[in-house]
């Protein structure tokens, strides 16, 4: 599913950068562009980086 309409980045996407170390939100803005435009999807994009770590 696309979580980030805007930049077309989708929880698969999220959660792979997560497994290659990504950690935060201010990383997931930096290294794809997660909430870099209209910012509607940062609140979700943060519950799936919360739910993928505590899943580790
Ligand atoms: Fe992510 Fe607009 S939907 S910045």
């Amino acid at each position: 599913m696309i979580v980030c309409i805007c930049n077309n980045i989708s929880d698969r996407e999220i959660r792979a950068a997560i497994d290659l170390g990504i950690d935060s939100m201010a990383e997931l803005h930096r290294e794809l562009g997660v909430g870099t435009c209209c910012g509607k999807c940062v609140s979700y994009a943060r519950e799936v980086l919360h739910a993928h770590l505590d899943s580790k």
